[in-house]
């Protein structure tokens, strides 16, 4: 049967983010295909998928580094609509340690994919963006137009050149329209416990060493730094529930696919609007779950942002979508999926 909406190549279908967009893409009516290497991604993800879906997805290990093998699946597949592209390594940390990796992975990835689509014709791309590409914002909420201030990692100066290698890719003619979506803190699982985030090692985001925290896996806590000029003197961030994340990249495909004809860029701002400190996020999971967190303040993380949260009001206004999940639904859900593993 001809899909209604038709099918979306998925880079990275098989992460964190991609694999929740993979399950609402196709509960929209799209046909998600799974592009995956696996690098940064475990292979059972695609059949929790398929089990959330009841039914088959088609997944191509290649990596997207591979510009022969990444057109071949672009050929192969039929009635290609658009391409969402969520392949990089995303650990602020790590970047640090490995730029190399970084820019060669997350750049690379992103040029080979461009030039693919080109050769292929398809006409809607969906970017996935972070807010750091903001850093330390002057005033807050955070709307589009801000500045790009100099990127605290070498994680979030990839996300910057990749903004700006689509912005040339526009320029250079091509028949292009893309949303780039710009994601403030992803947190929580999917509510049937079969899909969620596999941080590799000891975490480096808060959700996580939370939950392993409460799992017994990590001893405690430590919150980095409780001094800053904040509500109550911790981070303050924009957490939002990653199904909530997933839905607005299938509203992002159904604005693409309604555009007039033309080439642009749009990013778009995805967070709740509200900002929620780290002690806060601490007590919304010990609310939601019934629990007490174990955990004690220590010095602040070089490089930490102190408060950013979003004005979502274009996403709202242009792409019909809100957060609707609230942050102690995103630590039941996170709870929950942390038990599973
Ligand atoms: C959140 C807050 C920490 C761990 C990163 C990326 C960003 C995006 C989301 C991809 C901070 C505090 C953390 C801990 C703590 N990823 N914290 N103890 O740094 O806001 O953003 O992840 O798009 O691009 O940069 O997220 O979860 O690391 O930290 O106190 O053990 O929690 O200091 O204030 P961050 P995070």
């Amino acid at each position: 049967m001809r899909d209604a909406k038709g099918t979306v190549i998925v880079t990275g279908g098989a992460g964190f983010i991609g694999s929740h967009t993979v399950v609402e893409l196709s509960r929209a009516g799209y046909r998600p295909v799974i592009v995956d290497n696996f690098s940064n991604s475990e292979r059972f993800i695609a059949e929790r998928i398929e089990r959330i879906l009841e039914g088959p997805v088609k997944l191509h290990e290649v990596d997207c580094n591979d510009g022969a093998a990444f057109g071949a699946v672009l050929s192969s597949e039929a009635n290609v609509c658009g391409v969402i592209h969520f392949a990089a390594f995303k650990s602020v940390n790590e970047s640090l340690r490995e730029p190399f990796k970084y820019y060669q992975n997350n750049i690379g990835s992103l040029a080979t994919v461009l030039a693919a689509i080109r050769e292929a014709k398809i006409a809607h791309f969906v970017f996935s963006s972070s807010c750091t590409v903001y850093g330390e914002p002057d005033s807050l909420p955070v709307t589009e137009d801000f500045p790009q201030k100099p990127a605290e990692s070498p994680y979030g100066r990839t996300k910057q050149i990749g903004e700006a290698l689509i912005e040339d890719a526009v320029r250079s003619g091509m028949s292009l329209k893309v949303a780039t979506l710009r994601y403030f803190n992803p947190i929580g699982a999917h509510p049937s416990g079969l899909i969620g985030e596999l941080p590799e090692g000891v975490p480096d985001n808060l959700v996580p060493y939370i939950t392993q925290t409460a799992a017994g896996i990590r001893e405690k806590l430590t919150v980095y730094g409780d001094d800053y000029d904040t509500v109550d003197g911790s981070c303050v961030r924009d957490y939002i529930h990653v199904v909530d994340l997933a839905r607005a990249h299938v509203k992002a495909l159904d604005y693409l696919l309604a555009a007039p004809e033309g080439t642009f860029n749009e990013p778009f701002n995805l967070g709740t609007g509200r900002g929620v400190s780290v002690l806060q996020a601490i007590a919304a999971f010990e609310a939601a779950n019934g629990t007490k967190l174990n955990f004690v303040i220590g010095p602040r993380r070089e490089g930490d942002v102190v408060e950013i949260y979003a004005n979502a009001d274009k996403a709202e206004r242009e792409l019909k979508w809100t957060a609707e999940l609230d942050t102690e639904t995103a630590m039941r859900d996170a709870w929950n999926w942390q038990k599973t593993l």
